[in-house]
């Protein structure tokens, strides 16, 4: 060993000792495969192990990736004299073999593996010092265009060897406004949303980027970083909405027919074309060139224009862009005839509306485009049925359709209806229309009378209300059925009492003439009637009714006997009952149109109460009067020429009859059943009522009670409580068991006052249960004579035998006293 061996032995030693390898197991150990991790760099050397070994083996050797760094001493102490590097060897595989003193192998080669750790020893480096790169105007945000590359030697499973790529800069920059981004971990550049929308190679053809790019993720103070410049060319985007397209409808050409295109930025794009709401037809297309077709024919007057997307999607079928807008406009060609407004138009016109007046306004429709010449729309009349009184009665205007009159005013009766023709034509149709114009009548016409004289009629004046004594007849030309033909006849003159009336029949206008109220010879006998037609609708001013509406006729009535007639047909009179007989009770009259004289009888007089005198027709009573009886006496009243046909008629007379107070009270009902138990406990009462047959003035009755006579004043009591009723009291409780007739005096408040005396039963019986007790057929305590005499017989028949008895048994047992007798004759009387 040489001193500089020994040297580094002892300050190997002191290392040793220092670090504590000295124990088994975690620095020292047998000889055996074994794995070390080393960091790089920091140490100049250090001690790895140290392996111990049994004799015979005397040292060690070391072989393998060496790399002139590892060494072992003698002792087994392995250790490394320079500082290592993992970007030269990661991992150094050596091998540790014992030997003994004659240098042979004793054991091993053993491996030992050396894992050399990283540390952050490397600086990441662009791999191109700057890089030019160029982007499509609108590419998709996101979408990389290029990429930036950055290596580190470090190792990439450790942050040391993880780098992260970072826009620091962006030449120029507009508000802001960032229109490029980088992926931090792939350096992947592409656009964002803002660069998609706003670059524009136009305004900016070209940007510079500085990239950043720094290992340690980043995150760490002590990373190291390098930066490199991109720049980027923007070029202008061929994606593009085409020009909106116009195509004609109808057209003749053969189809397809390639209308416009649009193309990606690069070639191998897939086209397809979208709607956003599907029509019912989609006659387009598009081809894997962009090229868009028609495929159908169009019709403008279906569809006026179309709008849809064409896409362009990647082989993956991910969007490349945004879509597409495709308009396509459809131009009109004049294909579509004028349209008639319907297939018959009607107008209506008065009869005597003025020459040039707007008899309606026709419109006439085309589907073509509209404010162009295919659908300009011009009018010819070109037909009038009928050509009565002459052709021409119209116009039509050649560009409104608006229908006048042109020749003279319309007359119903000459044509109730025109049926026009009109021709519609555009630029290259010419359509036929129908239009009906219906002629309206107006009240224009009077009714004229078939005559203006209906002669003379003679009626009796009795002819029965309703019947129909004559039909008149006026014509009116207006149109029938209407209020200006219909008419209504009226008497102007010789009817002022009203006794006619005239109905129209509505079919034939026939008016019927009719008796309303009975005819009177004794008022007027001789009726000059004049008759007025009218119809209900006013006339057209200029016209007027004249005397042909008019009419006369003569009526004449002939007189008939006819019967008395009562001025009422109900007479009334009133008196009061107590009149004397022969007092004048009322007078009826009657009157014989044909002025005969009359007498009066009665009839129905059944109480024979009345007289009537028949000359002047007074009522007389004739027996006294009772209202009580009748207060409203009905009789009936003859009336009967004197001479003539002896005809009669009635009415009825009405007496009502005014009450006097004739009639004392009385009691309202029998009263049989009032009673007091017996024997009494205390002094009673009992209600009882009474009434008059008087009529009672509208107070009501009042009454007064009294007892009849004074000796009953000890006993009894009677008050009144109201108008009607009154109580009855004893004073006392001695009453026997019977039946008392109480007699009570009662006076009515008449003037002067009449009064009654009533005899009220009052029974004293024993009660059961609150009610009389009465054995089957007779009044408690009330023995009839029958049963008394009963009694009576029975007793005397029952003492009879028990005398009898005492007799025979006295005979037979002679000395025997009279008790025993006596005794038996105790019976108990029978109870009643
Ligand atoms: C390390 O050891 C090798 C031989 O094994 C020697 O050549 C080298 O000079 C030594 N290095 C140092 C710094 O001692
Ligand atoms: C970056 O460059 C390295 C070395 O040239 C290469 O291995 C790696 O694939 C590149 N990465 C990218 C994303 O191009
Ligand atoms: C890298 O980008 C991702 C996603 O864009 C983000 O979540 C992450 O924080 C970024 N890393 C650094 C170091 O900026
Ligand atoms: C095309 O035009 C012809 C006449 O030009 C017409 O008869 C036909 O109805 C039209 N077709 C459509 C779909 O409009
Ligand atoms: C008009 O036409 C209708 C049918 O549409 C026919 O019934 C009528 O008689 C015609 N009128 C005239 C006046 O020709
Ligand atoms: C109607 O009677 C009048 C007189 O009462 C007489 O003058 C006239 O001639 C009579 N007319 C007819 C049509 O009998
Ligand atoms: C009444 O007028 C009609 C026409 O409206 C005419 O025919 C008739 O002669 C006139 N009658 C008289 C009495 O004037
Ligand atoms: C007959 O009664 C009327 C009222 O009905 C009366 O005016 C007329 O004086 C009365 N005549 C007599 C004689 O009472
Ligand atoms: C009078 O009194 C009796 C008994 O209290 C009662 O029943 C009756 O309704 C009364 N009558 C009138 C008119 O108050």
């Amino acid at each position: 060993m040489t001193t500089r061996a020994r040297l580094l032995g002892v300050c190997l030693l002191a290392l040793y000792l220092t670090t504590g390898y000295g124990q088994e197991g975690k620095f020292s150990g047998p000889l055996k495969p074994m794995t070390f991790s080393v960091f790089e760099g920091q140490e100049l050397s250090q001690i790895i192990f140290q392996f111990k070994a049994d004799p015979p083996a005397v040292t060690f050797k070391l072989t393998g990736e060496t790399d002139g760094i590892f060494q072992i001493q003698p002792d087994g102490l392995l250790y490394h004299n320079r500082s290592l590097d993992r970007e030269t060897r990661a991992v150094h595989r050596l091998q540790v073999s014992a030997l003994d003193a004659q240098g042979n192998t004793v054991e091993g080669p053993v491996p030992i593996t050396i894992e050399v750790k990283d540390i952050n020893d490397n600086r990441p480096m662009f791999v191109q010092p700057n890089y030019e790169g160029s982007v499509r105007q609108n590419s998709r945000p996101g979408k990389p265009f290029m990429y930036v590359n950055a290596t580190d030697l470090d190792d990439p499973a450790t942050p040391n060897g993880q780098l992260v790529y970072e826009i620091i800069m962006q030449l120029p920059r507009v508000n802001n406004v960032m229109y490029f981004q980088i992926n931090n971990k792939t350096g992947a550049i592409s656009l964002t949303l803002e660069g998609s929308r706003e670059l524009d190679p136009v305004k900016n053809p070209s940007y510079n980027l500085v990239v950043s790019v720094k290992d340690m993720g980043g995150q760490n103070d002590h990373s190291f970083s390098d930066s490199t410049s991109v720049n980027i060319m923007v070029k202008e985007n061929i994606w593009k909405a085409p020009e909106p397209v116009e195509i004609s409808e109808n057209s003749t050409s053969p189809l397809p027919i390639k209308i416009t295109q649009v193309q990606w930025n690069e070639p191998g794009a897939h086209y397809s074309l979208e709607v956003k709401e599907k029509p019912p037809t989609f006659p387009f297309s598009i081809d894997q060139e962009g090229y868009i077709y028609v495929t159908q024919p169009l019709d403008r007057e279906e569809t006026d224009t179309y709008v849809f997307y064409a896409v362009a999607k990647d082989e993956y079928g991910k969007p490349l862009a945004f879509p597409l807008r495709i308009s396509v406009k459809v131009k009109d060609v004049n294909d579509n005839p004028p349209a008639c407004p319907s297939a018959l138009t009607v107008f209506e016109v008065q009869e005597n509306e003025q020459i040039g007046s707007s008899i309606g306004t026709f419109t006439a429709h085309d589907m073509d485009e509209e404010n162009t010449v295919n659908s300009l729309l011009g009018y010819r009349l070109v037909d009038q049925t009928p050509t009565v009184p002459r052709d021409g009665l119209f116009l039509v205007e050649a560009y409104s359709g608006t229908v006048k009159l042109a020749e003279q005013s319309l007359r119903k009766r000459d044509a109730p209806q025109y049926n026009l023709t009109v021709e519609v034509s555009d630029k290259d149709f010419k359509t036929f229309c129908h239009v009906h114009v219906n002629i309206i009548d107006t009240n224009d016409q009077i009714p004229i009378f078939e005559k203006s004289d209906y002669g003379n009629l003679t009626l009796a004046e009795d002819t029965a209300v309703g019947s129909t004594i004559l039909t008149i007849q006026a014509t009116d030309a207006d149109e029938p059925h209407t209020g200006s033909s219909k008419i209504l006849y009226r008497v102007t003159q010789g009817d002022s009492e009203g006794c006619l009336e005239i109905d129209t029949d509505p079919q034939t206008n026939a008016g019927y003439v009719k008796v309303k109220k009975p005819l009177d010879f004794e008022t007027v006998h001789i009726h000059n009637i004049v008759f007025q037609a009218e119809n209900p609708e006013p006339l057209v001013p200029g016209v007027q009714y004249n005397a042909s509406s008019a009419a006369t006729f003569r009526l004449i009535v002939t007189d008939v006997d006819e019967a008395p007639q009562f001025l009422q047909q109900v007479f009334q009179a009133k008196v009061s009952e107590n009149v004397a007989r022969d007092t004048k009770v009322g007078n009826v009259t009657a009157k014989d149109p044909e002025g005969l004289d009359i007498s009066y009888s009665l009839r129905g007089d059944k109480r024979g109460w009345l007289k009537i005198d028949p000359v002047t027709g007074e009522i007389f009573s004739v027996a006294p009067l009772d209202r009580e009886a009748e207060s409203l006496y009905q009789v009936q009243v003859v009336a009967t020429e004197v001479g003539g046909s002896s005809l009669s008629s009635t009415a009825q007379f009405h007496l009502t009859l005014m009450d006097v107070n004739d009639s004392p009270p009385r009691l309202v009902k029998e009263y049989t059943g009032l009673f007091f138990c017996h024997p009494p406990k205390a002094p009673g009462s009992l209600i009882f009522e009474v009434t008059d047959d008087d009529q009672q003035s509208f107070l009501g009755p009042r009454f007064r009670f009294a007892l009849g006579s004074e000796s009953l004043q000890s006993d009894w009591e009677v008050s009144g409580i109201n108008g009607t009723h009154a109580r009855l009291s004893t004073k006392h409780t001695n009453f026997e068991e019977r039946v008392y007739y109480i007699p009570i005096r009662i006076s009515d408040s008449g003037r002067p006052p009449l009064e009654g005396t009533v005899s009220l039963p009052v029974t004293f019986c024993k009660c059961v249960e609150e009610t009389c007790f009465k054995p089957a057929g007779h009044l408690p305590g009330i023995p009839t004579v029958g049963l008394a005499v009963g009694i009576l017989l029975t007793t005397f028949l029952v003492i009879g035998i028990i005398l009898a008895v005492v007799f025979i048994r006295m005979k037979r047992n002679k000395g025997q006293n009279n008790a025993g007798s006596a005794r038996a004759s105790e019976v108990k009387p029978l109870r009643s």
